[in-house]
């Protein structure tokens, strides 16, 4: 491994910086030529760049080797991990028109808490209790949102509040989270290399071994597949508290689409059915939003309540966050995370619990109800 890391380093000297840099959340690179980094949620242009695209393309066929992998005109792309457990994903010419196209999201080595994501005003103090209660009351949890939008993020720190007496088993397609629990069992996605013969391992099979395996709650790093289906089985038959991401814009985008993915198998179960399973499988969603001044926040905390007569899910707001202004200064947006005036079907199990939430952390505060009605 250290051969690899070695030459990996070497040849990605040119970006050396950019990789140390601790304020660098992301590298983009269009061609040699031309390199992009994320700061805080915004993209800036750098000076770096590498002398011709033969040296970069060598520095992605050193990745791809140092994983087992091949990248050349019969597999122009690749995903892969740097030995630092950064993320990697290229597309080679000609479809990448720029040149060698790159992404590196980095491997932040501060796992963030629930207290840092209150202090970046991802969350506010009160919504982060609610999310403590739901993972201690083995609600099943949703983390919804857009790409590059906190998902992984949010869900390694709600992961972090499972009760330690509990066995989870995480299963992902790259090896991503790292959930500090006690009893923790962590599974990874294997592709198919027909000319070792390989065969593939996916998502979906690991989660039905995961079930053979005795889980208290079963984590899917990304559902983007017909795993969907098994996940909502699983989430249905008693494994409550299980997690998972999807890629959505809105808690009920996030139901429609696991519906859709749950319909991708060759399942026999009718899509009406499918969509009450869907329906009842979720309890919370968590949505996570990339704002245009670079922010990323928890947007909505919702409970999904089941399907009305006319076939459409019920979504409750119970908490989100309401922009109140824009700094004329920096562009950040002003604003906080408020409650919705809805208490959760559930409030009864934090009474019986006796968890420290009162009712009233649900009502809205008045400031909300007066920007409402003079919207209105
Ligand atoms: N609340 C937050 N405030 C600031 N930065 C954050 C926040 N949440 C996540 N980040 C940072 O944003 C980047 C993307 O986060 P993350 O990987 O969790 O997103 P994602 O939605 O899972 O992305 P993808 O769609 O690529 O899987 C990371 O660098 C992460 O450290
Ligand atoms: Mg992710």
């Amino acid at each position: 491994m250290s051969v690899f890391s070695e030459a990996i380093d070497t040849f990605l000297a040119p970006i050396g910086d950019l990789l140390k840099d601790p304020l660098v959340t992301e590298i983009m690179i269009n061609g040699a030529h031309e390199i992009f980094v994320e700061k805080k949620g915004l993209i800036y242009k750098v000076d770096n760049f590498f002398p011709n695209e033969d040296s970069l393309l060598s520095a992605m066929r050193a990745i791809a080797q140092s994983v087992g992998r091949v990248i050349d005109n019969d597999n122009p792309r690749l995903d892969a991990r740097l030995p630092d457990g950064s993320r990697i994903h290229v597309v080679l010419p000609p479809m990448a028109k720029n040149g060698t196209t790159v992404a590196i999201r980095k491997f932040s080595k501060e796992e963030l808490t629930l207290s840092d994501l209150i202090q970046f005003g991802s969350l506010s103090k009160t919504a982060a209790r609610f999310l403590d209660i739901c993972m201690y009351l083995g609600k099943n949890v949703v983390v919804s949102g857009g790409t590059g939008s906190g998902k992984t993020t949010m869900l390694n720190v709600l992961g972090g509040r499972i009760p330690k007496t509990q066995r989870l088993i995480i299963i992902e397609d790259a090896a991503e989270l790292q959930v500090h629990a006690e009893h923790v069992v962590n599974f990874e996605t294997r592709k198919a290399d027909p000319t070792r013969g390989v065969n593939e391992v996916t998502i979906r099979e690991l989660v039905i071994s995961a079930m053979r395996l005795r889980p208290d709650r079963i984590i899917v790093g990304e559902v983007r597949g017909e795993e969907a289906l098994d996940l909502i089985q699983v989430m249905n038959t008693g494994h409550d508290g299980s997690m998972g991401t999807v890629h959505a814009n809105s808690p009920v985008d996030a139901c429609t689409r696991l519906e859709t993915l749950c319909l991708m198998g060759e399942t026999k179960i009718p899509p009406d059915a499918i969509r009450k399973m869907v329906a009842s499988a979720m309890q919370i969603i968590v949505q996570c939003s990339r704002y245009h001044d670079g922010g990323r926040r928890t947007s909505h905390i919702s409970e999904i309540l089941g399907v009305d007569a006319s076939g459409n899910y019920i979504s409750r707001d119970i908490f989100r966050w309401m922009q109140t202004g824009k700094d004329s200064e920096t562009g950040r947006y002003i604003g906080e995370m408020v409650p919705c005036n809805y208490v959760p079907s559930f409030f009864e199990e934090i009474i019986v619990h006796k968890l420290p939430f009162p009712k009233s952390s649900f009502v809205a505060p008045e400031w909300v109800q007066k920007i409402k009605k003079e919207a209105a």
